[in-house]
C-alpha cells in the first residue's frame, strides 16, 4: 500500500483520536475549524449516499465531499446497500484524493435501515461482505475501513466481528451500542474490549466509540479496553478545542469562544451558503446553541440567536454582544 496512514497512526500514538463522521455536523466548515483549533489525528466526512453518487443527483452531493489538504488524513464515509454503487463511488473517492474510504454499517435511522443500508448490514452479513469487496475493488490503493455497532437487535460481537475481520479492512470502528439501542443507553465499552480481544492478531485496527467527553476519558477508555484509537462525535459541539488538550474550553474567554463561533458561521456560509445555497442556515443553530453556553447571560443570548434567519443577523448580534 502506498499510504498506510492507519498503520502510521497506530505506530505514532496510542490511542490516536478521530473526529466521528456526523451528517450535517462534520462538514467542511467544522473540519476547517477543528483543524485550526485542535486537530484530531484523523478526520471523517459526513456520510454520503453511494446511490446518489451513481445517479443524476451526483452533482448535488459533490459539495459534501470537498476537503482541504490540511485535513489529511481524511476519510470519506459512504453508505448504501448496492455493491456496484460502492465500487463506482470508491473509484470517485480515489479520484478526489481522499486518504481512505469508510463504509457505514452502523447508522440506526429508519430511513437508512429501510434501504438495507447502515446497521441493517449487520443483519445481512453476506451483503456486507460483498460491499467490502466491491469497495476495495473500486478503491485501488485507498484503504477501506468500516464503522459499525456491536449488533443489530442484540449484542452479536462474537459472530459479527469475525465476519468483518475475514475481509481484512484496515480498521473497524466499534460503536458500543446495537441498532435497537439507537443512542438510548450508555455505550458498552466492555463489549468494545471484547471486540479488541477478538481482533487480536488480525492486523485490523480497532477504534472504540461512544459517549467519550474529552481526551482524558478517551485515554482511560483506551487503557481499559485496549483499542488502538478513540473516535469522538457529539463532544465536538461548541468545543472545536476538544482534541487540543492544552486548550480546555474552561481556559478560553467568552470573547475567544464567540469569536471562533463567528469564524465557524462565516466558513459555513462560504462552503454552503451563497446564491445556490447547499445547506440551510438553520443547520448552524445546533452549533450556535452549543457554543453559547456556560457563561452569565448565555441563555438570553442563545434565545436571541435562535430567532435569527441568516448569517448577517446572527453575526451582528454576536459582534454587538462582544463590543
Ligand atoms: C448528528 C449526528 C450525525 C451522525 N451522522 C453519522 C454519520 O454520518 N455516519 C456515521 O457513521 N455515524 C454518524 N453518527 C454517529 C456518530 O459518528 C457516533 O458514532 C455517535 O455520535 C456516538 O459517538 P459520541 O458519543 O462520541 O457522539 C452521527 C451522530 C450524530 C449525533
Amino acid at each position: 500500500m502506498s499510504n498506510n496512514f492507519w498503520k502510521k497512526l497506530q505506530k505514532n500514538k496510542k490511542p490516536f483520536f478521530a473526529l466521528a463522521p456526523m451528517v450535517d455536523v462534520s462538514d467542511a466548515a467544522l473540519r476547517q475549524i477543528v483543524t485550526k483549533y485542535g486537530k484530531p489525528d484523523i478526520l471523517f466526512t459526513e456520510f454520503v449516499a453511494c446511490d446518489g453518487l451513481c445517479s443524476i443527483g451526483k452533482e448535488k452531493l459533490m459539495p459534501l465531499l470537498q476537503f482541504s489538504e490540511n485535513e489529511r488524513p481524511i476519510v470519506a464515509q459512504l453508505f448504501g446497500s448496492k455493491p456496484e454503487n460502492f465500487e463506482e463511488s470508491a473509484k470517485l473517492m480515489a479520484e478526489l484524493g481522499f486518504d481512505g474510504i469508510d463504509i457505514n454499517m452502523g447508522c440506526p435511522q429508519k430511513n437508512i435501515i429501510k434501504q438495507g443500508a447502515g446497521a441493517k448490514l449487520i443483519d445481512n452479513p453476506e451483503l456486507a461482505k460483498e460491499i467490502i469487496r466491491a469497495t476495495k475493488r473500486g478503491a485501488g490503493d485507498l484503504l477501506v475501513s468500516i464503522k459499525t455497532r456491536i449488533g443489530y437487535k442484540k449484542n452479536e460481537i462474537e459472530k459479527w466481528l469475525p465476519i468483518l475481520l475475514e475481509e481484512k479492512p484496515a480498521a473497524i470502528t466499534l460503536h458500543g451500542r446495537t441498532q435497537k439501542e439507537m443512542s438510548k443507553v450508555p455505550a458498552n465499552w466492555d463489549i468494545i474490549k471484547k471486540g479488541v480481544e477478538i481482533a487480536k492478531g488480525s492486523g485490523v485496527l480497532i477504534l472504540g466509540n461512544g459517549d467519550i467527553k474529552n481526551i482524558e476519558e478517551g485515554i482511560k477508555r483506551a487503557e481499559e479496553s485496549g483499542v488502538d484509537g478513540v473516535m469522538i462525535g457529539r463532544a465536538i459541539f461548541g468545543n472545536p478545542w476538544l482534541f487540543n488538550n492544552d486548550l480546555a474550553v474552561g481556559v478560553l474567554s467568552i470573547k475567544e469562544k464567540l469569536g471562533v463561533l463567528i469564524e465557524h458561521i462565516e466558513l459555513y456560509e462560504k462552503f454552503y451558503g451563497g446564491e445556490e445555497r447547499i445547506k440551510p442556515f438553520n443547520l448552524m443553530k445546533k452549533h450556535i446553541g452549543a457554543y453559547v453556553r456556560g457563561f452569565k447571560g448565555a441563555k438570553e443570548l442563545r434565545i436571541e440567536l435562535m430567532k435569527t434567519e441568516n448569517e448577517k443577523e446572527t453575526t451582528e448580534i454576536l459582534k454587538k454582544y462582544l463590543n
